[in-house]
């Protein structure tokens, strides 16, 4: 027999369950470039399934990848001009989602429509806007521009991309204000997190150090390296963060991108990205080199996230101690996605700010790093 608990100490998790709906916003889909190899590329999103394909003056398009006529996939199909031409019968439709000419027939279905998605290019990235209403974004919800993108002040993008299955992806968004999983999972001590959330963006600021007993092999773990970051969601699933690493008395700023887009309320494909300054001095492919070491230590943290949001329970209900962010304001803030624009209460896009008070989290981290640390060196010796 276990000792007896009364039933009102036991605290149950409310798991409650996944949306079914795909949160409204700009979602990042990867690389543009990537999609300008000449051939159409499938992509499951927001459970369904689309084409993305490059017309003849480059532009991307993103439409709905089975064909009005018989359902064919027309991500098996091939581009010829600015249109798409299914492989099924030929049938071509353009990036408005038109037909345009079916060369067997006398007369092409003009009238008929398929679905598209209104799409960006930022920062040599492509967007594609969902949103269940079928209203365009209003002008200010957009995507940031990196200043100086695509001048030889950065290096280009060293990106990679993760299937994640089996969890929702708000356990991606929850980690915005869960300061004490980056000691736990991303092996830093957090000295000073804050966050803000207003109006469709939720901002990150941190300063940390690394730990002295577990090095990632990042160039974060210079010696004596201060980190600071301030991270900034733009809508529901794209993270554009500023890093500096300072050590030694050089400053090394990176821009991360930390971006998912959802497959089936269940699955996601993440994504990262780095780019790096390249300072006065620094080669082209240094800097190339520095950001694929930066993605390669980064790609670490990432999957010690997966691996713990493959495992855990959904939880409505965390239980939180004051070391804890603001869980249940960030998610009030998420939930803006989720429903009808109509239906946006004021609450959910009000200013609001949280600092976490980190001191007391970090004399212990650091006593037990300190530790396990030399514990390690006399087990060497
Ligand atoms: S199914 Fe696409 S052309 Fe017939
Ligand atoms: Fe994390």
């Amino acid at each position: 027999m276990g000792d007896m608990v009364a039933e009102d100490e036991v605290r149950l998790i409310e798991a409650g369950s996944n949306p079914t709906r795909f949160a409204r916003g700009w979602h990042c889909m990867g690389l543009a470039d990537s999609f300008r190899d000449g051939r159409p590329h499938e992509i499951k999103v927001f459970g369904q399934t689309a084409v993305v394909f490059a017309d003849s003056s480059g532009k991307l398009h993103m439409i709905d990848a089975f064909c009005r006529h018989m359902g064919g996939n027309l991500a098996k199909g091939t581009i010829k001009g600015d249109e798409i031409a299914c492989p099924f019968h030929d049938w071509r439709w353009n990036g408005e989602g038109r037909c345009t000419n079916v060369p067997y027939a006398r007369r092409t279905p003009l009238r008929a429509r398929t679905t598209t998605w209104l799409t960006l290019e930022r920062n040599g990235l492509l967007f594609a806007w969902n949103d269940p209403q079928g209203n365009p974004p209003p002008p200010h919800v957009t995507i940031p521009e990196i200043e100086d993108y695509g001048t030889d002040r950065w290096s280009s993008w060293s990106w990679k991309s993760y299937l994640v299955e089996g969890a929702h992806c708000r356990e991606i968004v929850d980690n915005v204000v869960d300061m004490a999983h980056f000691f736990y999972v991303h092996y830093q001590i957090p000295h000073y997190f804050k966050n803000v959330f207003e109006g469709h963006v939720a901002t990150q600021h941190m300063r940390s150090t690394g730990r002295e007993d577990i090095k990632t092999g990042v160039q974060m773990d210079l010696p004596e390296a201060v980190t600071r970051s301030e991270a900034s969601y733009y809508g529901p699933s794209f993270m554009l963060d500023t890093i500096w690493t300072e050590s030694g008395g050089e400053t090394i700023e990176a821009k991360l991108v930390n971006c998912h887009y959802p497959i089936s309320p269940d699955s996601f494909l993440l994504q990262y990205g780095i780019i790096v300054e390249r300072k006065p001095g620094t080669g082209v492919e240094q800097a190339e080199e520095m950001a694929r070491t930066f993605t390669d230590g980064l790609e670490v943290q990432f999957l010690q996230d997966v691996e713990i949001w493959k495992h855990k329970s959904r939880i409505e209900n965390p239980l939180l101690t004051e070391e804890d962010g603001p869980v249940y304001q960030l998610r009030r803030w998420y939930q803006q996605f989720y429903v009808d624009v109509e239906d946006v209460t004021p609450e959910m896009v009000q200013r609001f700010e949280f600092e976490v008070d980190c001191e007391a989290a970090v004399a212990k981290w650091q006593a037990e790093s300190r530790e396990n640390a030399a514990r390690e060196n006399s087990a060497q010796a």
